[in-house]
């Protein structure tokens, strides 16, 4: 399965934080943001990963990821020249899936949670879409999914004024090698954006998308708000200063996954110096 991180968009609801600076570029605690969804994407087993940018920050995460060969992984970049909307993933990626699968995950996308891991890599051989639904007091900020009473997919709106249930869909989606046949055919909504919410519509229609409820165990932050970036902060400063681990370390996963060696991790300390990110490392090889 290849994996794509879509790190676009204008940011705008961050201003002036992000009128010069990528969101996804910006810390959450201790690292950039962009280092919590690439952990899950390998955390899943991925190691083909396509990271979507708008043209002026491409080199910025070229110069902080590479082509990937440190984490034991292949890295590629593309551009997305307006934010048109989340289907583009599939358009623009087009080539790099092939006959692939693959998984989409937002760079403003926060999760963690026992047995995540073992989620994740149950997903990669999907037949159809598997996406998530998460219970939310604000789901009319999200894309929403309504279950009927055998708990079967109802509905799926994009942020509807008048939501038929708490169930947001967080943006995490596996897919089959549909989704590129599917991208091409969404239209623009309302709000002149080419939705996800569409595609997976697409995927129900069809009678292929399998929806699992993230239960309480979970933690689901999207960054995109202030207050919500300052939320992701607190919760990753106190769990991690709480358990002496950290939460979405990159190369951490990839030495567990066995996807590099000692070799690869000592290089690594070097990069990062005499933070305590470096010394996390450290103590890993120790
Ligand atoms: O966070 C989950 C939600 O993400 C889903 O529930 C919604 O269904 C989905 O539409 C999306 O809603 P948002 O309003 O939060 O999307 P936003 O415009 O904030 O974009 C999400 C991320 O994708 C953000 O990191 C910017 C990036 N992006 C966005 C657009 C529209 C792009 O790279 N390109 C784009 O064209």
């Amino acid at each position: 399965m290849k994996g794509i991180i879509l790190a676009g968009g204008s940011g705008s609801r961050l201003y002036p934080i992000t009128i010069s600076v990528s969101k996804q570029l910006l810390p959450v605690y201790d690292k950039p943001m962009i280092y919590y969804p690439l952990s899950v994407l390998m955390l899943a087993g991925i190691r083909e990963i396509l990271f979507i940018t708008t043209p002026q920050d491409q080199k910025a995460f070229q110069k902080l990821l590479g082509n990937g060969a440190d984490l034991g992984c292949n890295f590629e970049y593309a551009i997305q020249d307006e934010p048109k909307g989340l289907a583009e993933a599939f358009t623009i990626g087009e080539e790099f899936i092939g006959k692939e699968k693959v998984a989409l995950i937002l760079g403003d996308n926060i999760f963690y949670g026992n047995g995540f891991g073992n989620l994740l890599r149950s997903k990669v051989d999907v037949d159809g879409a598997s996406i998530f639904a998460y219970p939310v007091k604000d789901p009319e900020r999200y894309g929403v999914v309504e279950f009927d009473d055998n708990k079967k997919v109802k509905s799926i709106e994009e942020k509807p004024k008048v939501p038929k249930s708490k169930y947001a869909i967080p943006g995490l989606y596996f897919y089959d090698n549909k989704v590129v046949e599917y991208a091409k055919q969404v239209k623009p909504s309302a709000r002149g954006e080419k939705e996800i919410s569409t595609i997976n519509q697409m995927y129900m229609e069809a009678g292929k998308l399998e929806v699992g409820v993230m239960t309480r165990g979970m933690s689901w932050f999207d960054t995109g708000t202030v207050e919500s970036l300052d939320d992701a902060t607190e919760f990753i400063r106190v769990l991690q200063n709480r358990q002496s681990t950290l939460i979405g370390c990159i190369e951490e996963v990839a030495l567990i996954h066995k996807f590099i060696g000692k070799d690869k991790l000592e290089s690594a300390i070097d990069k990062y110096e005499k933070s305590k990110y470096g010394d996390y490392l450290r103590n890993l090889l120790a």
